[in-house]
C-alpha cells in the first residue's frame, strides 16, 4: 500500500504539471510523476504537435525524464486528469511504463475520489519486454 500522504502530494505535483501541458488539439490535461527506486522523482506532461501523431503522451515524458536523469527503474506512475474520472495509461504507455519497471504500481487520480490502483503487470499482462531479446 502507497500511504496517502505521499499520494497526495504526488498527486498535487502530478496536478501542476498537468498544468503546463501543451494540449491544444484535444484540449485534455495530463500530468504524471514517476518515482524511481531511488525515491526520485520525475515529472512529465502531455506534449502534442500540430503533426498529430507526432503528441507524445505524460506517461512516456515522466519515464523519459527519468532515463534522461540516469535512472532506469519505476516503482510508482502516478496519473492525474482533471476529470471526474480516473484515467488509465493507454496501450504504448503501458509497454513503456514495463520497459522500465515491470513491477511498477499505476495509480490514476482525478478531481473526485475515484482512483485506479494495479500493477503494470495487470495492465500489461504477458508483455513483450526485454526479457525476450535476451540469450538464455
Ligand atoms: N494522453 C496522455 O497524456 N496519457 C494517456 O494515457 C492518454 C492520453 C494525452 C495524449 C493527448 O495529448 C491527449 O491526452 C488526448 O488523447
Amino acid at each position: 500500500m502507497i500511504p496517502e500522504n505521499d499520494l497526495a502530494r504526488l498527486k498535487k505535483l502530478a496536478r501542476d504539471v498537468s498544468g503546463r501541458a501543451y494540449c491544444r488539439y484535444s484540449d485534455f490535461r495530463v500530468g504524471a510523476v514517476v518515482v524511481a527506486e531511488s525515491g526520485d522523482e520525475f515529472a512529465g506532461c502531455n506534449v502534442e504537435n500540430a503533426s498529430y501523431g507526432l503528441s507524445i503522451c505524460a506517461e512516456r515524458n515522466a519515464v523519459f525524464q527519468m532515463v534522461a536523469g540516469g535512472q532506469r527503474l519505476i516503482k510508482l506512475i502516478v496519473i492525474y486528469t482533471p476529470t471526474q474520472e480516473p484515467a488509465a495509461p493507454c496501450g504504448a504507455c503501458r509497454q513503456v511504463i514495463n520497459e522500465f519497471g515491470p513491477l511498477a504500481r499505476v495509480v490514476s487520480l482525478c478531481d473526485s475520489n475515484q482512483r485506479l490502483e494495479s500493477s503494470i503487470h495487470e495492465l500489461l499482462p504477458d508483455s513483450f519486454g526485454p526479457q525476450n531479446l535476451r540469450e538464455s
